[in-house]
């Protein structure tokens, strides 16, 4: 797909992989850039710099939960009448929770209907526009968390493998209708969910921020260098996005070695938790 004259909507715009999204787009040529986020604020202030940096881009700020179906519905029907089609969506927003299997029932609803139920609802809202057109193209940002395991973070393992079986259903049955998707995953990216300047509760001691170490101890890359590979991969129509090419050798060993993989795993895990 060329970016060149699209109109794309990014979801958890307002913050860091999905803000990138929005630059990086702009920067391509796409004629609108919609960044959608629950927090309108901080949305509002990435439309005003992308469209500040780009001025032949029309940029503008939505507010929307993508838990929501009805308004992600809405929002989607109103962005195709106003701008005559939506040529690329990334179901971006997530949210990692750093606890374990014992997280209260209400931690566990809210990773499934954010990091899984968001692109249900997105690809609900978008199929029927992208099928009577024959074209469209969603992007999925799950994790390597959902080809591998997050360490520390059970909520957040469980829904970014949900997401990754989901991208997956949707190529597989919408592919050969015009409707393209690629799925972002990557390891460590500096972003305020991996560095703990979200809502400031990660204490230096604790099993997310000690999952968070692990994480970046894997090397880090930047939300720009994530851009570059996701506008690499819908140039070419790539389902899977790797930022970090070893997740590849990790998931290989992974599908062809599992017992040595989990053993390894263990270890690590150990490591983290201090045993
Ligand atoms: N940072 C990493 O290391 C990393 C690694 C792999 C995958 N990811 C994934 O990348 C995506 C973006 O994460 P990020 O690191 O940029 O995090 P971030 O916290 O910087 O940004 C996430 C954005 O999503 C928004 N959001 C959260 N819940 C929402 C909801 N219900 N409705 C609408 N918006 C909502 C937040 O307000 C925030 O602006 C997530 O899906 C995350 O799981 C991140």
């Amino acid at each position: 797909m060329d970016l060149q004259g699209a109109v794309t909507v990014v979801t958890g715009g307002a913050s860091g992989i999905g803000a990138a999204l929005c630059r990086r787009f702009a920067a391509e040529g796409a004629r609108v850039v919609v960044v959608v986020d629950v927090d309108l604020d901080g949305a509002a202030q990435v439309a005003a710099q992308v469209g500040a940096d780009h001025p032949a881009t029309t940029v503008v700020a939505e507010q929307l939960d993508v838990t929501d179906g009805d308004a992600t519905t809405a929002l989607v029907d109103r962005l195709v009448a106003g701008h005559g089609a939506v040529d690329l969506f990334c179901a971006n927003a997530g949210i990692a929770t750093g606890t374990g299997v014992d997280a209260p029932p209400q931690v566990w609803q809210r990773a499934w209907d954010v990091n899984v139920m968001g692109h249900v609802h997105a690809a609900r809202a978008l199929l029927p526009h992208w099928l009577a057109r024959g074209q469209g193209y969603l992007v999925t940002t799950a994790s390597a968390a959902g080809l591998l395991t997050m360490v520390g973070d059970a909520p957040y393992s469980a829904t970014k493998h949900a997401a990754v079986g989901l991208a997956e259903w949707l190529s597989i049955t919408y592919g050969d209708r015009g409707v393209t998707v690629s799925c972002l995953c990557p390891q460590g990216v500096r972003t305020p969910m991996l560095f703990g300047t979200g809502d400031g509760t990660a204490s230096p001691d604790d099993g997310a921020s000690l999952a968070a170490e692990t994480v970046k101890a894997q090397g880090v890359l930047e939300p720009d260098e994530v851009a570059a590979a996701v506008v690499a991969a819908v140039r070419t129509g790539q389902f899977l996005v790797l930022p970090h090419p070893e997740v590849a050798d990790y998931e290989a060993a992974r599908a062809t070695q599992r017992e040595r993989w989990l053993a390894g795993m263990r270890r690590l895990a150990a490591r983290v938790a201090g045993r």
